[in-house]
């Protein structure tokens, strides 16, 4: 199994792969999104976006009219890649792109200063996984630090049935979609990805 919490192992994967969408396209992922998009408090909703990698799901977002949005990943190539695609699409860089770790998005002063409307990620989680639940766990509490009080959530696809099955996730835990896969054969088993919908659980005074 590859290195998949493992910085070194994205950065060699980034040196040659310039556009990879992770379990489903953007494409896919946007309508999931979209009832929750329409209950953003404006187009100027802050939308922190963990683990962008190559996808083009920020881009996406900017389209449909979202600009205050935190692409995270702590692969440089990452965000070098991020502004570069969003200057190509739209002809200026309006989002952020921040180079830091999501399990320590404490201590990244340009995300702790603020508080997201949505977080979404799409499969970081899962990378994030391969260091064993705490890291999840870890990267649950700082976006659960991180959302408005006013109704923020988490949104995040992952292949996992049992990702946020952690003791301690500050969040209650949904399914709202599970995403059929492709099979090869009639006989292939049924696989999903399922698109989870975690709301905080109160903050503790
Ligand atoms: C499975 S890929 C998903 C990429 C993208 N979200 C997609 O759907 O195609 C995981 C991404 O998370 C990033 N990543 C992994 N662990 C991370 C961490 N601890 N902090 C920030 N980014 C991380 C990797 O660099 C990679 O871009």
């Amino acid at each position: 199994m590859p290195d998949f919490d493992k910085q070194s192992y994205w950065h060699t994967r980034f040196e040659s792969e310039t556009a990879f969408e992770w379990l489903i396209p953007s494409s896919t992922f946007m309508p999931l999104l979209e009832s929750f998009l329409k209950k953003l408090p404006g187009s100027d909703a802050n939308i922190l976006h963990l683990g962008f990698g190559t996808s083009d799901l920020q881009v996406q977002l900017r389209t449909r009219g979202f600009a205050n949005i935190s692409n995270v990943d702590y692969e440089p190539l990452a965000t070098e890649r991020g502004r570069r695609l969003e200057e190509a699409a739209f002809g200026d860089v309006r989002m952020q792109y921040i180079t830091a770790d999501a399990t320590r998005l404490d201590s990244v002063p340009d995300i702790s200063c603020r508080k997201y409307h949505l977080v979404v990620d799409k499969s970081t989680a899962d990378a994030i996984s391969c260091a064993g639940d705490d890291a999840v766990l870890a990267m649950a509490q700082g976006i659960h630090r991180s959302l408005a009080d006013d109704g923020g959530v988490w949104i995040s696809v992952s292949y996992s049935a049992f990702r946020y099955d952690i003791p301690q996730l500050p969040f209650d835990v949904e399914v709202i979609t599970k995403l059929p896969t492709a099979k090869t054969k009639a006989t292939d088993p049924d696989i999903y990805h399922y698109c989870y919908l975690l709301r905080p659980k109160p903050k503790k005074a």
